[in-house]
Formats: C-alpha cells, structure tokens, sequence
C-alpha cells in the first residue's frame, strides 16, 4: 500500500515488555513529522516532496485528533504507515471489483431469524479458535491491489483448516499472477474469479514456501506489467524429481463457491455462526487511519458516507462491545499488524444496517454486499 517503505527494526523485548516506537492515538500530543520519517522510515524524493508529505501529515494529525477529543466517536484514528498519502494516492491501491465474469454461485445461504428455533450464538470469533486454528497470520499485500487474493486465499485455508484441521499457509502470488477471467494482478481483481481458477484446475492452490509473495513492491518493480509473470512452481525447483517433493505440499482445490444473500445481516450472521469465515467486498475509502474501536458509517449521522466497493477481506466473526454498547463485525484485513486492532477492523452492527441510497450495497463500509466462500477438496498431490 506505500510508496517508499523502509522495513525497521522490530521493537525488542525488553524483560517482558515490548516498547513500540509507533504512537498510539492517546500519544499524538506534540508528535512531529521529523518523528513520523524516523519511526516509520519514510523516503522522500526531494525537499520539495518532503514539504508536501510534512502538509499532508499536519492536517491529517490535526483531524485526527480532533476526531479522537470527539466523544461521540466510536473509534480511533492513529497514524500510521499511510498518513503521508493523499487520499487520492492512497485510494489507487484498493482495487477490488465486482466483474460480470463471475460463475454463478453453487448455493445461495438464506437465513431465518432463527436456525429451527436455535438462536445464533451471541459471538463468533474465529481469531479464537485453537484446535483446529482456521485463521494464518495477517499479511500485508504492499503496494499492489491484491487485495482481493488475500482475500480468496484467506478462505481456501479457512475451510481448509475446517475440513481436515490442517491450517496451510498458501499462495497469495500464485492466485495474484495465474488467476484469469479478466483480471489484472496488482490493478485488481474478485475473489470469487480466484475461487473459480482454482476450481479449473486439477493442480488447486499451492502453498506459500513454494510460490512466495514478491509483488510487495509493485509497481515499482515493473511499471509495464500488472503482476509478475504466472509461474509453473516446477520450473522454479529445477533439476528436482518433482513427486519427490511435491507429494509434501498440500493442494487446496475448490468445487464451486457459496453465496450468502446479499445485504443479509441475519444470513451473514447465521452463515458466520454454522459456515464459516467469509470472503466481503467493502467500501475502505475511510478505513485508511483507523486504529481501534468500532467503526461507524458516518451515514448514520446523516452525513455523506463512502459506498463504493473497492476493497476485498475476510469477515471472521461478530461481537458486542459492552464498553461502547455497540454490536460489531469483526473483519480481517490485509495492511499488516501495524494498521488497526492487530490487523483487523470491527464494523458497527447496528439493528437497522445502513444502505446506500439506491440500496444495492449494505451494511457499515458495505460490508453486506455479497459474502461468499469456497467448497474447498482435497487434490492429490501433483506437480503445478
Ligand atoms: C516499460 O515500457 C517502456 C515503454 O514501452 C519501456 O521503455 C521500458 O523499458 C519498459 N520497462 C520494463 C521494465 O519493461
Ligand atoms: C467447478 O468445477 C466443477 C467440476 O469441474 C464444475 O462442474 C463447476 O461448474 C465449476 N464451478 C465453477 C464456479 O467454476
Ligand atoms: C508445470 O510443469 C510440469 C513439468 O514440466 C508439467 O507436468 C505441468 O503440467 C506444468 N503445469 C502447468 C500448470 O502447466
């Protein structure tokens, strides 16, 4: 998602204690942009960029902060590694869509209020689950649009790790540059045209050591392709009797993909409580310096709220925030530990959800607008 990013040093462990060099939004007093290059390692161009970066920066802040003194307001604003973007620049890396070549889904998952007269749990949270785990770690996707890949590999070990206990890590690159259909890499793409190349395939997806993420920096690595060229993982062993080894990967291959019905909370709700995680679509246009709480459409408060769908996650559960008296969507998202609650978001899930004015995208941030998973299956081994 940054332009210039410089990995830092982990903050260390001192006797138990991680010290982080990174404020937090309670620790915005008095913070300056020379602290915020340091700490977040920014690279500039120029000194005239730097001016400019050192404007956006200030304004932002001060918003921020403004925002945090705000009472009303159910969650957080901090800096982070996005506060020196326009909105304009850093909007260009969401780059999720809804395309018209999907396949029809297998199934569509309709709820009653009540599954057969059983209520749903009060919460789901599938970041809690230890045996089997069904969530890997966040990842961060960098300046390429690839949400939408981590968002369809985010589901394939998910059911994955449902249907067998086994929780692979897999490969975001190989769904990025192989998945066809019209999509383009790193300038974006739907999850579900990911479900349905896996579902073409006999070789399924294949796991992360073997086809490594290395579109981090696009595009500044190639500004003429959208992503790197899609790879037989054979050829990246060569000289290796294939089977050898390839009988050690695991192969995640799908058989059509579940549609929950749109604009649903309650089939969302029920889908969480007796499915499993789910694979959204969602407005992020203000998602860009939320650092915790409970995000609220500012819709709700009767002003001019973002619907346009552009960004692909993982949804992994619901909850209730006593302190805030708020029901929540918990969501995973692909921008790293660093931005949010540990790299996930929580929505408002107010009784009423909020809709965009033609009504075809609900939900705070949209978030309704069309969850769906894979039928995931089990593929032999074999090489790719
Ligand atoms: C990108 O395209 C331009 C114009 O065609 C060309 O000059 C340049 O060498 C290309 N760069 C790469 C990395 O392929
Ligand atoms: C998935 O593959 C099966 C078996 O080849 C096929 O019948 C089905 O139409 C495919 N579904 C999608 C969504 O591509
Ligand atoms: C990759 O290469 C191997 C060995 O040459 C071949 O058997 C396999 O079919 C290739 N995979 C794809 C997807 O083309």
């Amino acid at each position: 998602m940054q332009r210039a990013l410089t990995v830092l040093a982990v903050a260390c462990l001192l006797a138990g204690t991680a010290v982080s060099k990174r404020p937090k939004w309670h620790q915005l007093e008095g913070y300056t942009f020379e602290r915020y290059v340091a700490d977040f390692g920014r690279q500039y161009s120029s000194t005239e960029e730097y001016l400019q970066r050192q404007t956006i920066f200030y304004t932002k802040l001060k918003s921020m902060q403004a925002h945090n003194a705000d009472g009303t307001k159910t969650w957080k604003r901090g800096v982070n590694m996005f506060t020196d973007m326009t909105p304009e620049e850093w909007k260009a890396y969401n780059k999720a869509y809804k395309s018209p070549n999907r396949a029809p889904p297998s199934s569509v998952h309709v709820a009653a209020d009540q599954a057969n007269g059983v209520p749903f749990p009060l919460e789901v949270d599938y970041r809690t689950w230890t045996s089997p785990r069904v969530l890997t770690d966040v990842k961060h996707q960098g300046s390429c649009g690839s949400c939408w890949a981590h968002s369809a590999t985010e589901s394939f070990e998910s059911y994955y790790a449902l249907s067998t206990g086994m929780l692979p890590v897999l490969s975001v690159q190989q769904l990025t540059s192989c998945t066809p259909y019209g999509t383009a890499g790193c300038d974006g793409g739907d999850a579900v045209l990911a479900f349905m190349y896996i579902n073409s395939t006999f070789y399924g997806q294949t796991e992360e050591w073997a086809y490594p993420y290395s579109d981090f920096f696009y595009p500044e690595r190639n500004p003429n392709a959208t992503t790197s060229v899609c790879k037989n993982v054979t050829d990246l062993f060569p000289n290796k009797t294939p089977y050898n080894w390839f009988a050690d990967l695991n192969r995640i291959g799908c058989n059509g993909y579940g549609a929950v019905t749109p604009n649903s909370a309650t089939s969302t709700k029920s889908a969480l409580a007796t499915i499993g995680p789910l694979s959204i679509s969602v407005a992020a246009g203000n998602w860009q310096d939320y650092e915790s709480g409970v995000l609220q459409n500012t819709a709700a408060n009767g002003q001019t709220n973002e619907w346009s769908i552009d960004h692909d996650v993982q949804m992994v559960g619901y909850g209730h925030d006593a302190v805030l008296g708020l029901d929540y969507w918990i969501v995973r998202n692909s921008w790293s530990t660093l931005w949010g609650e540990q790299g996930f978001i929580r929505l408002d899930r107010p009784a009423v959800e909020p809709c965009s004015p033609d009504g075809t995208t609900c939900g705070t941030s949209g978030c309704l607008n069309g969850p769906h998973y894979p039928f995931v299956k089990e593929n032999p081994p074999q090489p790719f």
